[in-house]
């Protein structure tokens, strides 16, 4: 059965290092022929979440690519020890499109696979700590398995490959981490 996982990244900047993060780890996975794809959160039109505002079109786009998703992986860049205001506005526009009664939320029972690029030694480990609790309060299953890139202006080749093998290692291990995830959720699912 094949296993579709949605790598996002949280930042809208130029040169991110963690969209190349997100399509380092997006080539991982379909190297190992699992259908991944990248998807770049600052193409969605969302206004800043105000509950007054009708729900926009392209968060139902949004939260149906979540939906359809087996497992999420995230790149998530640490703004003042927490994430960046795109990520966050998308995933409260994202949790207000109801999926169905028994599953709220697009995120529901959903494995979720946490990491993070900065330039700072700590790779943007504070952050992804709020990450996980926001995505646990959606029902999201988030691994204990993280990933933290520190000093994210050497940690890319000119390919966008991770030049640490031992940081590559650790991708591919939170990787196989979340395709267990995702078969056990399947196994009980459906
Ligand atoms: C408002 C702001 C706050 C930041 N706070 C942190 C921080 O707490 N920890 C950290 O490691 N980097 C911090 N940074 C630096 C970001 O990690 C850096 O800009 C990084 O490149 C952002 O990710 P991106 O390249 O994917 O956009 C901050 C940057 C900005 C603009």
């Amino acid at each position: 059965m094949s296993i579709k996982i949605l790598v996002l990244s949280g930042s809208n900047r130029t040169d991110s290092l963690n969209q190349k993060l997100a399509e380092t780890l997006k080539n991982i996975l379909s190297d190992k022929e699992f259908d991944a794809k990248c998807l770049r959160l600052s193409d969605y039109k969302l206004p800043l979440f105000n509950a007054d505002l009708p729900l926009p079109v392209e968060a139902e786009t949004l939260a149906n690519e979540i939906w359809q998703c087996d497992g999420l992986v995230i790149a998530s860049p640490e703004y003042n020890g927490s994430l960046a205001p795109l990520l966050k506005n998308a995933l409260d526009w994202a949790s207000r499109v109801k999926i169905d009664d028994e599953k709220p939320y697009a995120f529901y029972e959903k494995s979720c696979y946490l990491t993070a690029c900065s330039p700072g030694a700590l790779g943007g480990f504070r952050g992804l700590k709020h990450l996980r609790d926001v995505l646990t309060s959606v029902g999201g299953l988030v691994l204990n398995n993280q990933l933290a890139v520190g000093n994210g202006f050497e940690a890319f080749d000119d390919a966008g490959n991770l030049v640490d093998e031992r940081i590559k290692k650790m991708a591919v291990a939170g990787l196989d981490d979340l395709v267990v995830s995702i078969k056990r959720v399947q196994a009980v699912t459906r």
